[in-house]
This record gives C-alpha cells, structure tokens and sequence, in this order.
C-alpha cells in the first residue's frame, strides 16, 4: 500500500486561500466593487446574509496568518490576488496602494521561508467589468491579460508561477448558469461563452506572464465520473457529463480543441464565441504545470427530463462532509491514473492546489478544537496521492483547502473548511486538531527522506 511518507523527497507542501474568502477590507486603499460585493447585497443570495465585507480580516492580519503557516512548516502557500484591488474598475492604471498589500504579503512569505503562489482570477471580478459583460464578453479576457501583465510587472521578481484562474468550470456553472454564485446569471447552456472568454483569457494572460519570466499554471476543479450502471443510457450520459465538467477545460489546453459536446446540443463555436485562432492561443503557451482542485468523485445516470444528456446520482455507502458531499479518498487516485491515460506526455506536470473537507466543528469547554473527520479525509486523500505517484503520476506538490475556516461563497460562514478556526464575531484563531496533524504529516515525510 502507498503511503504519503513515500511521496518523493521534493515534494511540496502548502495550503490554499483566496482573496475574497479571508481578506475583508472591502473599501480600503480604494479598492473597488467586485462582484461578490453586489451578490452578496442581494436578499437570498447568501446563506444568513452573510458578506465578505469583514472575512477573517486578513488584510490586517497576514502577519498572524503567515505565522501560522509558518509554524505548519510550509514550503508554498496558494492565495489569490484580488483584482479589484490592482484595477478598481477592471481597466486602466494600477492602484498602487492595492497591489502594496501583496508586495508586502510576497516579502513576508519569502521572508518565512514560504514560496508565494498566486492565483489572478479567484471569481472576484471587478464589478465594472460584470456591467459591461463579465465573462461573457470577449473584452475580459483582455482585460484579464492586461492586469496580468501589470501584477507580474510588480511582482514578478519575487514570483517563480502563477495560477490565471481557479475553477473557470464552477464559475461558469455557478455563477453564469444556475445563478448560485455571483454574477448571479441564469442562462443555463447560454453561458458556455464564459468558458471560452475565461479560457481565452487564460492564454492571452499566459502569455503576458511569459514574456515576464513567468511560469504558467491553471487550477481546474476536476472529478472523475462514474456511471450509475454499465448500461449504454448512463455510460452515455457519464460521458456527456465528463465533457462538460473535465474535458471542456482540459482539451482546449492540452490537445488545442474542444471536446464534442454535441449531447448537450451545443455547436463547437461554444455559442458563437470561438474564433479562428483562438484554440491555438489557448493551447500555444504549454502549461508548466496544471493545478487540480479535488474534492469528491460524481455518479451520472440517464436524463429524466430534456433540459440536460444527465442527471446526477447519488454515490451511496460512504461518509459525508458537512456539505453533504461524499468522501471518497480513491477517487484522488482515480482521477490522476485516468488524466494520464487520457493525456500521456501531453499532461504537465501535476499540483493538488485545492483538497479538504468542511467539517461542523467548534471549540470544546477546553478550548480546543477537535476535528478528527478532517484528518481522516486529508490522511486519505493523502495516501490515495501517493497510490497515483506510485502508479507513475508525476505529482509535484500538495496544497489542502484551506488554512483558515472561511466565507465559503453561497453558504457564507456556515461551512468550515479550515485547519485554523476562526471565531467570526472576535477574529480570534485557533488552530484545530487537523492543524498538528498536518504539521506533523510534514514533519514525517521530511524526516523520513532526511533518513
Ligand atoms: C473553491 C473554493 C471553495 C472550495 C470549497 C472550490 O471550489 O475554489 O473557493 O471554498 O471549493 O467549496
């Protein structure tokens, strides 16, 4: 059996937060509106009302964060920068004060001893920009590569790899399609050109990262899908689905074109959105490395109904976080084994950049925090990684969702995914029971290769 003790000797450890999540500070050193500002206004959007106005107030206490980290024995730490910070508007000159908070962050990293990882576009889009289209206008990703440009200008000294996007898959589908997200669309098939416009704005910022020294990588929320049975109408619908959740946003990255999404009814002009030499753009900076956003495996049977060529099933027989989503280490490995199959020496590579699980947990009389359901997911997660490594996937490193509990979008502060509670009404951290285990996973694995 695969353990994470064997996960080869340069392995990296970390954790990943973003911007919107942890930092508050919302009208500070003129930042301007982004888009979860305006959602998360609107009556219903979020659970309890709540809003990122306050967060953990990282912004004033990265200090104290950093530290933390520190004390976990980090080599990387995965955060994002919040584009309404560097261009209030989305567009224009830099706002100097804005961009000072991550140059202080980058120094204090660097100066821990922590490698910065910084994510360009974690869903926090300048709400300027969401007035005249947001992802579904083809001038963001523009835009996007404009402002890349600006913040490798800055940091780029100090930053070896950039992340352009997070999960550009669940901010079409939550935040262009259902609605559950901001901006709040409902347009169903209709926001498929907000793949494409994140997709194009991913190559075009690629390559303004480039020409900086950058290296180029992207965090991709990936699943592998299972069929509800092995009969024809669910392996169908399984493969429908696996196009429009993993390969929608691998192919055109890899392999330089769309899958077919022709069970969805969808031309391969995404709506009229792909233009002649998009695709080579999109694939032409080869990435240096691809991040994968793990959380759990997804069943799918045959549609019961004609909007969509699926319906999701239910995965039974195993635990659940608070969330309700499924815990199932192996599909880690899984999904690893089956990219390389799929890609071959296509597949940069490998960053797990987000994995954890929400857990209800609060501090005990003592004043501690026990969350032994988080260790058990993370220890699993963990060994199934190496099963993949020793299955001949090239993993590089590991960044657990997240270091702190968090504003976990639509549900606000009622998921806590954090290895550091936060007491939301006094900001007070407490490192939880997963916290000095992770510490100490780390710990291990470099003390069994120290020999
Ligand atoms: C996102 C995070 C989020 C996490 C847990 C990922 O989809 O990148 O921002 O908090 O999942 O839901």
């Amino acid at each position: 059996m695969a353990n994470r003790l064997d996960l080869h000797e340069d392995f990296r450890w970390g954790v990943s937060t973003a911007a919107y999540q942890i930092e508050g500070a919302v009208e500070e050193d003129g930042r301007g509106l982004s888009i979860w500002d305006v959602f998360g206004a609107r009556p219903g959007a979020v659970k309890n009302g709540d809003t990122g106005r306050i967060a953990c107030d990282h912004y004033h206490r990265h200090a104290e964060d950093i530290a933390l980290m520190r004390g976990l024995g980090l080599d990387g730490y995965r955060f994002s920068i919040a584009w309404p910070r560097v261009q209030p508007t989305g567009a224009g000159s830099v706002n100097l004060a804005g961009l000072d908070f991550y140059d202080r962050l980058v120094d204090d990293l660097l100066a821990a001893g922590i490698a910065p990882l910084p994510t360009l576009f974690h869903w926090d889009l300048p709400q300027a920009l969401e007035e005249a289209g947001g992802w579904l206008a083809r001038d963001t990703a523009y835009r996007f590569a404009e402002y890349a440009g600006l913040v490798a200008d800055r940091l780029g000294d100090r930053v070896p790899a950039w992340i352009t996007l997070n999960e550009p898959f669940i901010h079409m589908v939550f935040g262009y399609a259902l609605g559950i997200h901001a901006p709040g669309r409902t347009l169903m098939l209709d926001a498929l050109p907000a793949a494409h416009h994140q997709l194009l704005g991913h190559g075009l910022a690629a390559t303004a990262l480039r020409e900086r020294g950058g290296q180029v990588m992207i965090a991709n929320n990936l699943t592998p899908v299972r069929p509800a049975s092995d009969g024809d109408a669910d392996t169908a619908a399984a493969a429908a689905y696996d196009a429009l959740h993993n390969r929608l946003f691998l192919d055109p990255l890899l392999l330089g074109r769309y899958p077919d999404l022709g069970a969805f009814g969808v031309a391969p002009d995404l709506g009229g959105s792909v233009r002649d030499g998009d695709l080579e753009l999109i694939a032409a900076a080869p990435l240096d490395g691809l991040g994968v956003n793990y959380y759990n495996p997804t069943r799918i049977g045959a549609p019961t109904g004609p909007e969509l060529p699926f319906t999701e099933a239910e995965i039974e027989g195993v635990p659940r976080t608070a969330f309700g989503w499924p815990v199932v280490p192996d599909g880690l490995r899984e999904l690893l084994v089956g990219l390389r199959q799929r890609y071959g020496t296509a597949l940069p590579p490998i960053t797990i950049t987000e994995n954890g699980c929400s857990v209800e947990d609060a501090p005990a009389p003592d004043g501690t925090v026990v969350d032994q359901p988080r260790i058990d997911y993370l220890a699993g997660h963990l060994d199934a990684l190496a099963a993949a490594v020793a299955e001949g996937v090239d993993v590089r490193g590991y960044f657990t969702w997240s270091l702190l509990d968090n504003y976990e979008w639509a549900e606000g502060f009622s998921q806590r995914f954090g290895l550091v509670h936060v007491d939301f009404e006094t900001l007070r951290r407490t490192p939880k029971a997963s916290y000095a285990w992770y510490r100490d996973t780390i710990a291990a694995h470099r003390a069994h290769w120290a020999g």
